[in-house]
C-alpha cells in the first residue's frame, strides 16, 4: 500500500522514479560501518581545497539528516573521520554540508539540503541525505566546509565514483572521490578529511 502510494507520488511529481525514490522516515537505512579508530597510512596528505562555489549559505541548521521526509532522491549515508595530518582523530570539528537536490537545484532562500554537525569524540561524522542531481557544467558533488577546533576552515567538494561527467568537469579531482557501496536502494559512502 505504502509502496503503491509512494510510486504514484513520485511519478506524479515529474518522473523521478527512474532516478531514485522518495525518502521516507525509517526507509531502511542500515548503518554504514565505521570502525572506532581510523586506518592510518604513512604520509596522509591534507585534503585538497576547492572553491565553495556560488551557493554556500552561512548559518545552516545543526543536523546530520539533510533530506526531509518525502524528498525525491536516492538515499546516501556518508561517514568518515576528521583527522590531523598525523592521523589523530579530531573531536568537535565543525562540518557544514550543502548540495543540490535530485533535480540539480540548490535552495538559495531556505536551508533545504544544508546542515552542519560536529565530529564525535572519536573524530567521526555521519551524514544522511539524498544523492545530489546534476546541473549544467558540473558532475555530481557534495560541498563541505570542515573546521577543526581552533583550526582554519577547509572548503572542498566530494565526488562520486563511476560518474560519466567526472571526466568533463574541470573541478573534479580523483583525490576527492568518496568510496561508495550500493546497497538495496541506498548508497553507503566513505570519506576521511585530513586537516592541518
Ligand atoms: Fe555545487
Amino acid at each position: 500500500m505504502i509502496d503503491t502510494l509512494t510510486r504514484r507520488v513520485v511519478l506524479g511529481a515529474g518522473g523521478f522514479a527512474a532516478a531514485g525514490f522518495l525518502l521516507e522516515p525509517d526507509s531502511g537505512f542500515a548503518e554504514a560501518p565505521l570502525a572506532a579508530t581510523p586506518a592510518c597510512h604513512n604520509g596522509d596528505e591534507v585534503t585538497l581545497r576547492q572553491t565553495a562555489g556560488p551557493f554556500f549559505k552561512p548559518s545552516s541548521p545543526e543536523r546530520s539528516e539533510l533530506a526531509d521526509a518525502g524528498m525525491a532522491g536516492q538515499p546516501v549515508e556518508l561517514v568518515g573521520f576528521v583527522l590531523s595530518s598525523a592521523c589523530k582523530p579530531q573531536a568537535g570539528a565543525l562540518l557544514d554540508f550543502w548540495h543540490a537536490d535530485a533535480r540539480g537545484e540548490y535552495d538559495n532562500s531556505g536551508f533545504r539540503l544544508r546542515g552542519h554537525q560536529f565530529s564525535d569524540e572519536q573524530g567521526r561524522y555521519r551524514l544522511r541525505s539524498i544523492v545530489p542531481g546534476l546541473y549544467v557544467g558540473r558532475t555530481r558533488h557534495i560541498h563541505v566546509k570542515v573546521q577543526p577546533r581552533d583550526g582554519r576552515v577547509l572548503t572542498t567538494q566530494l565526488y562520486f565514483p563511476r560518474e560519466p561527467k567526472n571526466r568533463s568537469d574541470g573541478l573534479f579531482r580523483r583525490e576527492l572521490l568518496m568510496r561508495t557501496t550500493e546497497h538495496a536502494g541506498w548508497v553507503a559512502a566513505r570519506f576521511d578529511f585530513v586537516v592541518d
